[in-house]
């Protein structure tokens, strides 16, 4: 069986980046306020002419140039998104259109801000069982279309963004995805959810949230996939090289710092930068380092996201073995 390695990393952010204290004055908030609580200083928010699938798109470019393979190799493409453009067609095939790519399958995977893991789960799958060779997993959103702009306590967590990473097969399986492992609970659907939907009252709706209890099951479903992937994997905390949890608040990574007793230098944090972009979060702090994670073997992904949806991935960048 054969093994799916990351070989390239792109991003995507609109044009507009909001500073926390550039936010509408009738929200009566703050940038202190903003950033003790959350950690976020800004956000970048989509323009008319900006939508998941064109940002998508923009990402899955810059992935397939920094991996250096034509997209007329890629056989399947996956966006992670709850902000897709259309009900449909799925945004995966906007994308593959504007790739001009006919080959090969295009799909969307709706599991909010733990989207990018599961959809890298499904490409992982269809690599091992030989389905696929090479794939495109983007998380990608608009999150600022569905904000209720006159609630404080929801429109200042989230930004708009995209991120991709080109999986190929591969020969040697000590390399790429060594593990991922998703979750879902649907007793706690509401406590992050949205007002509408198609088959209730046939509208959007906007983001609803008890942050608190979000919060506190953050922390737990971060810390029980981070144990549960350290022993099925006979890993030490030490012997991560880097965490990237999904950037939703600071606080909450910072608790899961504390909890764990990983060393705070190995943890990415990204949230200062981009607020809360769901799907995109992953491949958006992946995209940051991106110069340097090809030299890294023990690479964690955490997330955790509105169901409750939460997973893990360990994943061994080094494919080229370097010493
Ligand atoms: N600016 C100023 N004041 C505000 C704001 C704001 N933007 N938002 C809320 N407040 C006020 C409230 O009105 C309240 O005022 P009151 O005491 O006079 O009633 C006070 O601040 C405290 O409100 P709480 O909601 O209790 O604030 P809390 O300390 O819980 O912080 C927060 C809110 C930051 C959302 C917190 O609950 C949290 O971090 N939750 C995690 C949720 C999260 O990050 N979700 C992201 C999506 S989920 C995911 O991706 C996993």
């Amino acid at each position: 069986m054969n093994s799916a390695i990351i070989v390239g990393i792109g991003a995507a952010l609109p044009s507009k980046c909001v500073k926390n204290s550039e936010l509408p004055r009738e929200l009566n908030t703050s940038d202190e306020w903003i950033f003790q609580r959350t950690g976020i200083k800004q956000r970048y928010l989509a323009t008319e002419m900006e939508t998941t699938a064109s940002l998508a798109t923009e990402a899955a470019k810059n992935a397939l140039l920094h991996a250096q393979i034509s997209a007329q190799e890629v056989d399947l493409i996956i966006v992670a998104t709850a902000t897709g453009d259309y009900i449909f067609p799925a945004t995966a095939t906007l994308v593959q259109r504007d790739l001009k790519i006919t080959q090969g399958a295009a799909f969307d995977v709706g599991a909010v801000c733990s989207g990018f893991i599961f959809a890298l789960d499904v490409a992982d799958s269809f690599i091992k069982s030989g389905k696929s060779q090479c794939a495109l997993v983007i998380g990608a959103e608009t999150f600022s279309r569905i904000l209720d702009w006159s609630d404080r306590s929801t429109c200042v967590l989230f930004g708009d963004g995209a991120g991709a990473v080109v999986l190929k097969s591969w020969a040697d399986q000590n390399y790429g995805i060594r593990s991922c492992k998703i979750y879902s609970d649907g007793k706690f659907a509401d406590h992050l959810m949205t007002s509408g939907g198609v088959s209730t009252n046939r509208e959007v709706g906007f983001v609803k949230m008890q942050g608190r209890e979000v919060f506190r099951y953050a922390v737990e479903k971060f810390q029980e996939s981070l144990e549960e992937l350290l022993k099925d994997n006979s890993l030490k905390i030490e012997d991560i090289d880097l965490l990237v949890p999904h950037q939703a608040n600071s606080r909450i990574i910072n608790k899961l710092i504390e909890i764990s007793g990983i060393d705070e230098k190995k943890v990415l944090i990204t949230v200062e930068k981009h607020a809360n972009t769901s799907a995109a979060s992953i491949p958006l702090a992946l995209n940051e380092v991106k110069d340097d994670i090809f030299l890294m073997k023990n690479v964690v992904l955490l997330s955790m996201g509105a169901g409750f949806t939460w997973g893990s991935a360990l994943i061994n960048f080094d494919y080229r073995g370097n010493k």
